[in-house]
């Protein structure tokens, strides 16, 4: 969707439309698209050159299995504290998952809403669809 979005841009406004930025517009009007509040973004971020999925973002992003300290440390070392990171979370409360990294939490635990539970169990089942995918809203 972003590369949708960018080619198109590209045909009014050449070179100038950046992806760092179509993205901040993306997130800030999906809120608002699901009916949560609107706010105005500041353009102008630079897109990375160099960035990469091995060395730089899948070594930066907290483990699905990290637990607390570990992903208030990682935080941390990004200048964000505790109370900010769990505000970030928030991001979680739309998307999708797959089912492989939250199997274990749904067929093991029992302090999660019976009714989601179940909901998450038609798509999910304790074996095998490991990449079935299931929102993250009830
Ligand atoms: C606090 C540490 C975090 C952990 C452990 C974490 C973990 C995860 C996991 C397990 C998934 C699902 C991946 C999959 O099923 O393939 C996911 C997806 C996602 N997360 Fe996070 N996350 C964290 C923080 C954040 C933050 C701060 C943001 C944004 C502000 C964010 C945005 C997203 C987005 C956009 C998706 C994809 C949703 C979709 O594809 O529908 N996450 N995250």
């Amino acid at each position: 969707m972003i590369d949708s979005i960018k080619a198109q841009l590209e045909l009014v406004c050449p070179r100038t439309g950046l992806c760092a930025d179509i993205v901040a517009v993306a997130a800030r009007d999906s809120i608002v698209a699901l009916g949560g509040p609107s706010w105005n973004v500041q353009l102008g971020r630079k897109d990375s050159t160099t960035a990469s999925q091995f060395k730089c973002c899948n070594t930066n992003l907290p483990s699905p299995f990290a637990d607390l300290t570990t992903i208030i440390t990682a935080f941390t070392n990004k200048n964000f504290t505790a109370q900010e990171m769990v505000t970030l979370s928030g991001a979680h409360t739309i998307g999708k998952a797959r089912c492989s990294l939250f199997r274990s939490r749904l067929y093991n635990e029992s302090n999660i809403d019976s009714a989601y539970a179940a909901s998450l169990k038609k798509n999910c089942s304790s074996v095998g669809g490991d990449d079935n995918l299931s929102s993250r809203w009830h």
